[in-house]
């Protein structure tokens, strides 16, 4: 009976650490400096790493301007793109809207996405938030992903000489994996990724829950939080960490 109880509490404990759920997914690709990408917005050790016009990173701790306000010269890195870890799993980042949740919780935190509709349906994906979209409804994971849309800010054309709406539509971008031949040559990968990989899918659905990040992940994004560690293997609440700044 002890026991019993003892696994229960553990099990509404460990649920409380993370969050899951059902949710949905967009794509978008905008070149903009990414939110997380500003300091102080979350206990991460540095904020997401940005790269200038060229592509070069910004090792500026987050101060420079987003391309996407006027003056500005921070962009998203061309690396931040997905990449398939093998035929079942992908890599990648996402701007994030989490229900009952906010920025400092979910910047640069990783999710497991298991997408649940459309030809991807089964195949999992591990992303890291890097951004927030004021537009994004809750649950929410508008997955990075060259060629899939500017959206509302467009800083590609001032990086990389994109048409004035981005390449494709406005939102949703290019239609075919021949349109990324024509990208710029960092951006190729990851424009015929969503071909590939992700198989065109539309917006599929999810299940997510967070996880702790691949290093994979982090090496490119530099944006590590203090204790990213979700309890997997529960001892009790004390092995739980918590970080006080
Ligand atoms: C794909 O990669 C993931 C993450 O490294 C691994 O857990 C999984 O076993 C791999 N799957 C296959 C089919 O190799």
């Amino acid at each position: 009976m002890q026991l019993a109880l003892t696994i229960l509490a553990f099990g509404g404990f460990a649920s409380a650490q993370g969050a899951q759920g059902a949710g949905k997914t967009t794509r978008y690709w905008d070149c903009c400096k990414p939110s997380c990408a500003w300091p102080g917005k979350s206990t991460a050790s540095t904020p997401v790493l940005t790269c200038d016009r060229n592509d070069n990173p910004l090792n500026d701790r987050g101060s420079t301007r987003s391309g996407c306000d006027s003056g500005g010269s921070a962009f998203m890195c061309s690396n931040q793109s997905p990449w398939a870890v093998n035929e079942t799993v992908a890599y990648g980042w996402a701007a994030v809207n989490i229900a009952g949740s906010n920025e400092a919780s979910w910047c640069c935190s990783c999710y497991e996405l298991t997408f649940t509709s459309g030809p991807v349906s089964g195949k999992k994906m591990i992303v890291q938030a890097t951004n927030t979209g004021g537009d994004l409804g809750n649950n929410h994971f508008d997955i990075a992903m060259p060629g899939g849309g500017v959206g509302i800010f467009n800083a590609c054309t001032q990086q990389y000489g994109a048409p004035p709406n981005g390449w494709g539509e406005r939102y949703g971008g290019v239609g075919s994996k021949s349109a990324c031949e024509s990208f710029p040559d960092k951006l190729k990968a990851g424009c015929n990724w969503r071909f590939d990989w992700f198989m065109g899918a539309d917006n599929p659905d999810v299940r997510f829950r967070q996880v702790a990040c691949p290093a994979a992940i982090t090496a490119k994004s530099q944006c590590v939080r203090q204790r990213d560690v979700i309890d997997q293997t529960p001892t009790g609440p004390s092995t739980v960490p918590t970080w006080t700044p």
